[in-house]
């Protein structure tokens, strides 16, 4: 990989929660602070739920100002807004109506519409937030599955090797389903990203992401690499198992 990541392993899943949610405290604050708000595309998936949930109690949720917070999703299941596949739907049970963000600062993808026309809506509210071609989120936060794929750029598809477009439509044939997903050039752009796996049942693919030969096209994990951005890998010990971490830079 070009852009050298950098490792953070914890012991459990539970200190994975709260290192991730310090980490975003610490990201919104210093956004707000530079640049007067703090942009941030979420995950979907089991792994950042706790996070969230963790992020939505006072003592971490007081130390960031919503009003000057814009929650975009770095992809959707093409699902309306209140089906249980919904990415959104998560995000707001556990986070987004606990805490005091206005409405209008929540950018959710339209999961319910035509995949298409929902990726370019998408895109030109990125575009439209950031008045530029190429916006730079302050962090973004994405998963891995098991076989290397990444918010939903999946194995195989055409929206990996997207280089205009900053959301497409893919459809996934493995899931027999459409997916709306940010891809590699508004991920890119970002000035942070964020990883989270935890589990036994990631250290396989972990290594190969990590350890192994560059080949996007099979895990497209590894075509994440923020060129101006940092690269945050964060993982508890079990998913950090197959790991040799030469090369990485790491904190533990
Ligand atoms: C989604 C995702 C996806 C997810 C990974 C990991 O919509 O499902 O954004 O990329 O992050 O599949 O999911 P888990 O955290 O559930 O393992």
């Amino acid at each position: 990989m070009n852009t050298t990541p950098i490792l953070h392993v914890v012991e459990n899943a539970a200190d994975l929660v709260s290192k991730a949610a310090d980490f975003i405290v610490s990201c919104a604050r210093e956004a707000i602070e530079q640049r007067g708000r703090f942009v941030v595309a979420l995950a979907g998936g089991g792994t950042p739920k706790p996070v969230y949930e963790r992020l939505a109690l006072p003592d971490l949720a007081g130390r960031i100002d919503w009003e000057k917070t814009h929650v975009f999703f770095g992809d959707e299941r093409c699902v309306p807004p209140a089906d249980e596949q919904s990415n959104f739907r998560m995000a707001r049970e556990a986070l987004l109506e606990r805490v005091p963000l206005p409405e209008a600062n929540i950018h959710r993808m339209l999961g319910e519409i035509d995949p298409e026309a929902a990726a370019l809506a998408s895109e030109q509210e990125l575009k439209g937030l950031f008045r530029c071609e190429r916006p730079a989120l302050d962090l973004v936060l994405l998963g891995i599955g098991a076989d290397g794929h990444t918010a939903s750029l999946f194995p195989g598809t055409a929206a990996v090797r997207e280089r205009e477009r900053l959301v497409v439509g893919q459809y996934v044939d493995k899931l027999g389903a459409w997916r709306v997903t940010f891809t590699p050039v508004v991920l890119d752009a970002a000035r942070a990203v964020l990883f989270l796996a935890e589990g036994s049942g990631k250290a396989g693919v972990v290594h190969e992401i990590l350890e192994g030969a560059y080949r996007p096209d099979v895990l497209p994990s590894q075509r994440v690499q923020p060129a101006a951005g940092r690269l945050h890998w964060l993982l508890d010990r079990s998913a950090a198992a197959g790991l040799r971490t030469s090369g990485l830079a790491s904190d533990q």
